[in-house]
């Protein structure tokens, strides 16, 4: 099994208290997004999930296992907002430093995986000849090759133009359909946590705290053509309705 258990989850920088109390059960292959507003603890939380933070007090598990194991294990992939791509390695080159790391066998096709984000000729090309864009589908498919039980993810498409983000939105997506995972997206895009989550988990700030889940029962695959229906805008009236919520809370605090 290898869902994720968050128990009774504390974490304090000195006198910051960045979360308080966090409990959530995220089911094998669920994609949860998370949202809230800056400084909310959302970063934080990933970063407890994959091991580089520490528990102040309560747990993270990972198929049972504690989270710095399985970052140990290799079982995790990890995108962050900016690209990590070293300079002097081609696309294909960046892709396999991952296998080369991870040693996995039962891993993904490096070429088959890049023209899947729309790549194919742009293999042999280097980060500084590819847009914002492609550095960031090479910098995913970096993440999913040695197809790990675990994806974390944030705000990996911050920095992309809209269209651009929706179409990196039902790639990920469709891979997912294909190659299950369980995932947490970081995000401030309430249109992507709707596009691509599950479960959306609404975080409220000072100290970071779960305030509401919303579940999103849409169908698969999603196609970006959802966004004009009126079931896709409810879902985002919803959320964003929960959101100001937060925010006047944290106002009138
Ligand atoms: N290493 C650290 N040392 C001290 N304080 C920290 C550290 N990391 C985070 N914090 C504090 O913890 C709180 C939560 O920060 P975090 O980065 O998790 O927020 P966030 O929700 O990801 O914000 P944003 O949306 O701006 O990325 C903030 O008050 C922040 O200042
Ligand atoms: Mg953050």
């Amino acid at each position: 099994m290898s869902g994720i258990s968050i128990r009774s989850l504390h974490k304090s920088f000195g006198k910051v208290e960045a979360l308080r109390d966090i409990n959530l059960e995220i089911d094998q292959g669920e994609f949860i997004a998370l949202i809230g507003p800056s400084g909310c603890g959302k970063t934080t939380l990933l970063r407890t999930c994959l091991g580089l933070e520490r528990p102040t007090k309560g747990t993270v598990l990972l198929g049972g296992q504690d989270a710095v194991a399985a970052r140990k294990a290799k079982d995790l992939g990890i995108v962050f907002q900016k690209p990590a791509l070293v300079p002097s390695r081609t696309s294909l080159s960046n892709v396999q430093i991952t296998l080369d790391i991870t040693g996995v066998k039962d891993h993904l096709d490096p070429n088959n995986l890049l023209e899947e984000f729309g790549l194919g000729s742009f293999k042999n090309h280097y980060p500084h000849q590819l847009s914002g864009g492609m550095q960031q589908r090479v910098n995913l498919a970096a993440a999913m090759v040695h197809n790990p039980h675990y994806l974390m993810m944030d705000e990996p498409f911050g920095a992309l133009d809209e269209m651009t983000r929706e179409m990196m939105c039902e790639w990920v997506g469709d891979v997912l359909l294909r190659q299950p995972k369980t995932v947490i997206l970081v995000t401030h895009s309430i249109d992507e946590a709707v596009m691509l989550a599950d479960r959306i988990v609404i975080l409220a700030p000072r100290p970071g705290k779960i305030d509401t889940i919303v579940p999103v029962d849409l169908p698969r695959p999603r196609r970006r053509s959802l966004k004009t229906t009126t079931e896709f805008s409810n879902y985002v009236m919803d959320v964003r309705r929960q959101l100001y919520a937060v925010e006047e809370a944290r106002g009138a605090a």
